[in-house]
């Protein structure tokens, strides 16, 4: 791979450690997957952010790095494994807290300020289309290359770390025209309606397309939210990171010739197989974080309501405070659900501390269900509200 002057300064150390260390990385990475050259990124979205996840290595890690490493570009955090200011209301224990929060500490030394969150698209990191990046967070990755026409590919935290610390990225995969064509067109034989359906539809996908790039058609309209929802299901189950749909996403290109079609029934079966036979005592909206219209949709939900179960909202603080300025926050929690910001129920220390889930994600359901063992239920927003009000999944 060739190096620029100055990234071979990076490389010697010229720089300091942590960009030295960034630089060996990337041109690893580079070596491996044939790259000819680095490229700037516009932005870095950095997973591996839970304690739960990165436990104590991965917090000397970031101390490590934060000793003279400062982002370059702007970065945001994927979700942490608590709300970092709410985190008792939560059920947190102290002790895991303060490791978060060390975690926490670390990223904000390296320049990194924003609050985590796996939509960081709504709170601020939005790329342009053709914009290179270098995202971790499948769904996010998924999101950035499918709904916005931005270049990324599927990077790992301390990959993304790596560009964040140098502003660079190897160019090879999805940041080069080649790669980034359909492979297999989908032609979907029937209307879908509602995150539940477009997630189901990603299982099915990734169940028979694994990580191949499908031009999708028959698709009459997508919200942002439906697409999100798509974006992470499809990445769960299949590994795809980039999906072309006729008519909705920005990408021109050409549909294959081989093709395979996807009726009602099958998005009927994803669905009914994501259902366990249960009643929820928690439930969850917001995987991936919620939009600051969903969560206008759940205070029209909820309003006047009552709720039964533990409820949690995952989002964003950003999409919070709006909430909060548009009074949303206040229907909602006078309902007695609660704001889980820059938090994911998966990320979260919660194993074994319910029985049952209500979810309108598809991804959640597969999580949840490997990681905290929880039995599932996943349908509309709408369900999983009665579900919360009455106790009773109908
Ligand atoms: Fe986000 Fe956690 Fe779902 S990171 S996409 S809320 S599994």
């Amino acid at each position: 791979m060739k190096l620029t002057k100055e990234e071979e300064k990076m490389l010697s150390g010229e720089h300091g450690k942590a960009v030295q260390q960034s630089m060996e990385i990337l041109c690893a990475l580079g070596k491996i997957y044939n790259a000819d050259k680095l490229i700037p990124v516009k932005s870095v979205q950095v997973a591996g952010v839970s304690y739960d996840n990165i436990g104590e290595a991965g917090l000397d890690y970031l101390k490590q790095l934060s000793k003279d490493g400062r982002v370059k570009v702007l970065t945001t955090l994927n979700p942490a494994g608590m709300d970092l200011k709410d985190w008792k209301k939560m059920g947190i224990m102290e002790g895991f807290a303060r490791k978060q929060l060390a975690i926490i500490y670390a990223f904000r030394k390296m320049g990194i300020t924003s609050s985590p969150t796996c939509t960081p698209y709504f709170a601020g990191n939005l790329p342009s289309f053709g914009e290179h990046t270098a995202w971790s967070e499948s769904s996010a990755i998924c999101y950035a290359n499918s709904a916005l026409g931005a270049r990324t590919n599927r990077e790992g935290g301390p990959s993304a770390l790596a560009s964040a610390l140098t502003g660079r990225t190897p160019n090879y995969g999805l940041h080069l025209d080649e790669n980034r064509k359909p492979e297999i067109t989908v032609s979907l034989k029937t209307k879908l309606d509602g995150t539940e359906e477009f997630g189901a539809l990603g299982m099915v996908l990734g169940k028979r397309i694994g990580n191949r790039i499908p031009f999708i058609e028959g698709v009459r309209k997508a919200t942002k939210e439906e697409l999100k929802s798509l974006c992470a299901s499809i990445a769960t189950y299949g590994g795809t990171a980039l999906f072309h749909i006729e008519g909705i996403t920005p990408e021109k290109v050409k549909a294959p010739k081989k093709s395979i079609k996807i009726r009602r029934s099958e998005i009927e079966e994803a669905l009914d197989g994501m259902n366990d036979k249960c009643n929820p005592d928690f439930v969850y909206l917001g995987c991936p974080h919620l939009s600051i219209d969903e969560v206008k949709k759940i205070a029209r939900l909820l309003e006047g309501k009552k709720i039964k179960t533990e409820f949690w909202l995952g989002l964003s603080r950003r999409v919070k405070e709006k909430s909060d300025r548009l009074g949303y926050t206040k229907r909602i929690e006078d309902a007695g659900a609660i704001f889980a910001c820059d938090t994911c129920p998966v990320v979260a220390p919660i194993k074994g501390r319910f029985r049952c889930m209500a979810t309108d994600s598809a991804k959640a359901c597969y999580y949840c269900r490997a990681r905290h063992k929880f039995k599932m239920r996943v349908g509309s927003m709408g369900q999983c509200i009665d579900a919360a009000v009455s106790g009773k999944w109908k």
